[in-house]
Parts: C-alpha cells; sequence; structure tokens
C-alpha cells in the first residue's frame, strides 16, 4: 500500500475519531414549560446542560399542565422518533415504562446516592419495577391561593382559611366590582380548583377514598355534593371572559389587581417573581381551605434511543437534574421547592418556607397526598374521566347531583 493511501487512511481515521469526540452529550428536549416563569427556570437547566458540553435541542410544547405535549409525544413515539428526553409526571412514567420505551438510570441514581436524598414518597413516582426510570426537578403545591395584597386591603378583606370566609370575600368583592376568582377555562385548570375544593371539603382521608382509591361511596357521598355545590360558586366568581384562558393570563390579572385571587398550584409564583413581585409585599399566598398538601413532582424520563451521544446525553442530564446546585437554581425560578431534601432553603421565599413545613407537616401526619390533577394519582384514562365531568359541570348548569352520578359513570367506565 503506498504511503499516501496510508496517510489518507490515517487521516480519515484520525478525522472520524475527531468528529465522534467533537459532538459529546446530546439531546431533544420535549416539555411544556413555555410562560415567563416556566422558560426561565427551563433555561437553568439548558444552560447547564451546555456549560457540561452538551448539545441541547429544544422541543417546547405550548399548552400549560402537559396535555398538548403529551399529544406531541405520543405521536413522536408512534413513529419510532422518540425525544431522547421528556417531562412526564406520576403514573405517566409507568404507563410508558410498560410499553418498554424507557431507559434505565439507575447507574446515575446509584452513583449520585439518590435514594438518600429524596423523600421515599417522590423516589417512589421515580422508580419501575426497582429501576430507577425518572429524575425529579422539584415539588409543586397544587393547593394555594395566591392574592393580590393591594386589592385585599383596600376592601379589608383577609386571606380566607375556610371555604365559607372565600365565599363571604368573594361576594364583597363581586359588589365592589372586582373579579374575585382569576381562572383559566380550560379542563386541566377547572381540575385544579376542583381538587383544592374537594380536599378542604373532603379532608385528606376522603381525597385519598375519591381520587386513589376511587371508591364508590365518596365519590358519591353528600360531601362530595357539597364539592360540586362549592365548584358552582365558583363559576359565579371568574369574569366573563375566562373561557380558554392561559393559566399564565390569569395569574397576570391578579398581579395587575384585575382580579383578587387565582387557585392555582405554586408555578404560578414563577410569574409573580419572573414581574419582580414581592411575597409578602406585591402578592400573598396562603393553602386552599382546609388541612393536607397536595403535591406535584415534575420529572424528566429518557426514552430509549440510539446513539452514544444521545446516551450520554441522557446520563448527563439525569445527573445535573438532581445536581444540588440545580435543584436551588431551577426552584427558586419556578415556584417550587428543591426535590432533593439536603438543600438549603435560605435563599427562598416565605411562601416556599410555607411550602417544605407543610409538606413536612402533611408527611408525618399522612397528609401529604398527590395531585390527581396534575397526573400524580392516577393513571390517564382514570384521571381524563374525572376531569371530564369536572370541567362539563363547571362549565354548565349541571346538578351537584346528576355530577356525583355522572362522576361514578365516568370513574367506572374508565377502567
Ligand atoms: C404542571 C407542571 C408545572 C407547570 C404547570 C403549568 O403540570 O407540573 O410544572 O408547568 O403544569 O404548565
Amino acid at each position: 500500500m503506498k504511503i499516501t493511501h496510508i496517510l489518507a487512511a490515517a487521516s480519515a481515521v484520525g478525522f472520524l475519531a475527531s468528529t465522534t469526540a467533537m459532538a459529546g452529550p446530546e439531546a431533544e428536549v420535549l416539555h411544556w414549560w413555555t410562560s415567563g416563569g416556566e422558560a426561565k427556570s427551563v433555561a437553568v437547566l439548558q444552560q447547564e446542560f451546555s456549560d457540561n458540553g452538551g448539545t441541547w435541542t429544544d422541543m417546547p410544547v405550548a399548552g400549560g399542565g402537559g396535555d398538548a405535549a403529551m399529544t406531541a409525544l405520543r405521536a413522536r413515539v408512534l413513529s419510532g422518533n422518540a425525544p431522547t428526553a421528556v417531562q412526564l409526571k406520576g403514573p405517566a412514567i409507568q404507563e410508558w415504562y410498560e410499553e418498554g420505551v424507557l431507559a434505565d438510570i439507575s447507574d446515575v441514581a446509584k452513583a449520585e446516592n439518590w435514594e438518600n436524598l429524596l423523600p421515599a414518597a417522590i423516589a417512589g413516582h421515580m422508580k419501575c419495577e426497582g429501576t430507577w426510570c425518572a429524575a425529579p426537578v422539584n415539588v409543586h403545591r397544587v393547593d394555594w391561593i395566591w392574592a393580590n395584597a393591594k386589592v385585599l386591603a383596600d376592601n379589608g378583606i383577609s386571606l380566607p382559611t375556610t371555604w365559607d370566609e372565600f365565599n363571604a370575600a368573594a361576594d364583597k368583592l363581586m359588589a365592589a366590582g372586582i373579579t374575585p376568582l382569576a381562572h383559566g377555562g380550560q379542563a386541566w385548570q377547572d381540575a385544579t380548583v376542583f381538587e383544592a375544593v374537594a380536599l378542604g371539603i373532603l379532608g385528606p382521608d376522603g381525597f385519598r377514598k375519591a381520587f386513589i382509591d376511587l371508591d364508590e361511596a365518596t365519590l358519591t357521598s353528600d360531601a362530595m355534593i357539597a364539592v360540586f355545590d362549592q365548584m358552582r360558586k365558583m363559576r359565579g366568581y371568574v369574569d366573563g371572559n375566562f373561557s380558554g384562558r392561559d393559566w399564565n393570563l390569569a395569574t397576570a390579572m391578579v398581579m395587575n389587581g384585575e382580579a383578587a385571587f387565582q387557585i392555582m398550584g405554586d408555578w404560578a409564583k414563577g410569574e409573580f417573581m419572573a414581574a419582580g413581585k414581592v411575597p409578602g409585599k406585591d402578592f400573598l399566598c396562603i393553602s386552599t381551605p382546609g388541612d393536607g398538601y397536595l403535591y406535584n413532582v415534575d420529572s424528566f424520563a429518557m426514552f430509549a434511543v440510539k446513539g452514544d451521544d444521545k446516551k450520554a446525553g441522557q446520563q448527563l442530564l439525569a445527573k445535573l437534574i438532581m445536581g444540588k446546585n440545580f435543584q436551588k437554581v431551577f426552584n427558586l425560578n419556578k415556584g417550587s421547592i428543591p426535590a432533593r431534601t439536603d438543600v438549603s432553603l435560605d435563599e427562598f421565599d416565605s411562601c416556599a418556607l410555607l411550602s417544605s413545613q407543610d409538606m413536612a407537616t402533611s408527611n408525618s401526619n399522612g397528609s401529604l397526598l398527590p395531585s390527581y390533577a396534575h397526573g400524580m394519582a392516577l393513571r390517564g384514562a382514570q384521571s381524563g374521566a374525572i376531569t371530564d365531568v369536572v370541567t362539563a359541570h363547571f362549565n354548565s348548569d349541571m346538578s351537584s347531583a346528576d355530577a356525583v352520578k355522572m362522576l361514578v359513570e365516568a370513574v367506572k367506565n374508565s377502567m
């Protein structure tokens, strides 16, 4: 073989090796964090990934709550082209695992000691038959009331601690020509308000029986009738343009004093913070009336994909997501609290501290509960069946008795 051929071959190998070495970890990441606060938060992960030599391909799917994102995911997986990493939560992780399309990230979890860094309730959601199949980002609390501090002060209203107090405050605000409840008329938002009302009226045990055990007696109880009665009142407290409104636009209504309250998870706090608003001064937070804590843990699952660079990207992402610094910086922006238990909350605000304290209390007294509305308590068929009834009731003059009948039938038919 002529030397020129050997040199040519050597340079070709060298080029391939350098090309391979240059590519490095890569990931196409599907998520639905597109609002101001959400985008600022996911940018933290994107930056850390690239700071560590990763190439991030963003696949944001707009639409709060993630329904549109999950539709896009199903299309991609069915076409045999799954994203590298996907924002995926709760039982949906198990559903995709059972399809055999998730990657095992146990080696990262073990190397990084995740078992000892996470509350058992959270670690449980991240495991599939004993292997680690998702990386947790945060703990959001769902059952919050957000309030415009000036609107309340100007109208002599205190933060409500019971639903009767909420109704009295709302009636007073209505009389003053102020929209009591900022709301976006999307099914997942109706479900968010519904589960907060249900937690307060059914209590933690009743909530668990209804939305985890799907207990027929609880689903058809007088207490469930009372939940729908309260939802009928809530419908009377929203403005005429609520239908289809995005959740963060409802948050903006509270921010600018167009409305007094919003009942929403603490991703809403991420919007207030992104707008430079100060908790305790510009806006107030209080858990919705009643005992208990509804948690919503965002996480990312890695899908089985080909290519060493993508696999390296998945390993790097998983490690960064549970990294101590990321868990602090991301959650300061997102409005949630870290999933990791060893992250100092010194830089977190009063609402985050209340969330952390209440989570610990709820964990110790058995009232720490998975959010049904945000896909933590039930699989898609069951949670969707409940939400269909809730949003049908909210957007009609359906009686509470009819709603309860529809609810138990819908749950039965979804099994
Ligand atoms: C939830 C998600 C939150 C937030 C919210 C609104 O399902 O867990 O992180 O994004 O939707 O989009």
